[in-house]
């Protein structure tokens, strides 16, 4: 194999399990054009300030909690409840596999978050958010994006 190929092929690894971190107006773009603004009465800002809080914007983001249940991706949306990984367990009530909240397209993420906020009457399953979105002016989070 050339040099040029195994350059190539390593590189293809790399974006593979590389993580993804979206900007911020990136993330209002998707998060408009996927009808979050005011989804449930949730303002825009509330769901770029959430997925702040929650990981960074980092769409790979897993953090493995004392009961053993993991949380994934953006939203941090937990597997216990929401999604499936290997246990029996799960209620997986999103109807997705974990994995698939670690995508760099959002789409199945953006859903199951919707879910949530529908199911559990609002955005408190996600403390990030309660701790330091809820109740804030949040107009700053959508400033100098391209969205409405
Ligand atoms: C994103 O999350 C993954 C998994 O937790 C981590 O390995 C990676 O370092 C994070 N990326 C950044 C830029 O923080």
């Amino acid at each position: 194999m050339k040099a040029a190929s195994v350059l190539a092929l390593v590189a293809g690894f790399l974006t593979v399990t590389e993580s993804k971190i979206y900007t911020r107006c990136k993330l209002a773009k998707i998060f408009a054009r996927a009808n979050l603004d005011n989804y449930m009465g949730f303002s825009l800002g509330n769901w770029i300030c959430m997925a702040y809080y929650e990981s960074h914007y980092n769409t790979t983001a897993r953090k493995v909690l004392e009961d053993g249940s993991i949380d994934y991706g953006i939203f941090q949306i937990n597997s216990f409840t929401w999604c499936r990984d290997k246990r029996l367990s799960e209620k997986n009530y999103c109807h997705v596999a974990c994995s698939a909240l670690l995508m760099d397209d959002l789409t199945d993420a953006i859903i199951c978050a919707k879910k949530i906020a529908k199911e559990t009457q609002g955005m408190n399953y996600w403390q990030g958010w309660k701790k330091h979105c809820d109740g804030k002016d949040l107009s700053d989070w959508k400033r100098g994006c391209d969205v409405s």
